[in-house]
């Protein structure tokens, strides 16, 4: 695997010279988001040798390389998710190579549905924790020495400097901003009612179907991590509502414009 990201590192590299300093992944509805960067440099996923490309409608695939505010990003337009066949090892690819490009910092986002009662669809979360019980660990296989330890801490795998940070940007952008815990499923299908009671027991505010793993591909190499969920729906059983993708992509186009304000403001101050 170690092999496979140094090809790929390569293959960036033979295109791309921009060193980034913050990585960002866009989630379901953000790919706009783009339009607010300075554009250095893209690359699209399928130019990179044994590089896995999203296949969900509405998830571009490219790195764009350039600058928000005054700081050098790399940008995920479209991430691969658990759901469409790849192993966690190829799902959490970009997100090495992203550190293996320079990033120091990581900034998740991503559409969730709300299993705090108290969210509403159009919210949004920061996330101060994780639960990835129901998925497998992106660093099972031999460990990448390289990269980080066997055994990672996951203590603090959202940085308490970042959460401080991002709260004051949604109180200076006067945006208002939940706090608590994502739980990832595997997905493609929703969860059940009963799922979402038992995600509720173990603590988790929302649910969604990306993002932890990444985290933890991302803290075992060293990088400080954030992650902001947008609430595009309630979950399985807390409304009448049935669950679909035209709802969560409603929603995330509906609160786009103030969910890339606070991107952008996060960005310039982490
Ligand atoms: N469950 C899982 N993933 C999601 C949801 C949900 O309710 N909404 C958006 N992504």
């Amino acid at each position: 695997m170690y092999q496979k990201l140094t090809t790929c590192l390569r293959s960036v590299r033979e295109k791309i010279d921009f060193k980034p300093e913050v990585a960002v992944v866009l989630g379901s509805g953000l790919g706009d988001y783009v339009q607010q960067v300075r554009i250095e440099q893209t690359m699209d996923y399928a130019q990179i040798k044994g590089f896995p490309v999203s296949t969900v409608k509405g998830h571009k695939g490219r790195f764009v390389f350039g600058y928000v505010k005054e700081v050098p990003v790399v940008i995920m337009q479209g991430r691969v998710h658990y759901y469409e066949g790849y192993p966690m090892s190829e799902v959490v690819l970009p997100t090495r190579l992203m550190g293996m490009l320079g990033a120091k910092k990581i900034l998740l986002t991503n559409a969730a549905g709300g299993v705090n009662p108290s969210f509403q669809p159009g919210d949004f979360m920061m996330i101060t924790d994780h639960i990835t019980t129901g998925i497998p660990s992106p660093l099972i296989g031999p460990n990448i020495d390289e990269l980080g330890p066997r055994f990672p801490d996951m203590s603090e795998v959202y940085s308490r400097r970042l959460q401080d940070v991002i709260r004051t940007c949604a109180k200076e952008g006067g945006i208002d901003l939940k706090e608590g815990v994502y739980v990832q499923f595997s997905g493609p299908n929703y969860e059940t009612p009963a799922e979402i009671r038992l995600a509720r027991t173990w603590g988790a505010d929302a649910v969604g179907m990306s993002t932890a793993c990444e985290a933890v591909a991302a803290r075992h190499m060293g990088l400080a991590v954030c992650g902001i969920s947008c609430i595009t729906n309630m979950a399985a059983g807390l409304s009448n509502e049935k669950l679909s993708h035209a709802e969560v992509q409603e929603t995330a186009d509906r609160v786009a414009a103030s969910f890339q304000e606070l991107v952008t403001r996060i960005v310039a101050a982490m």
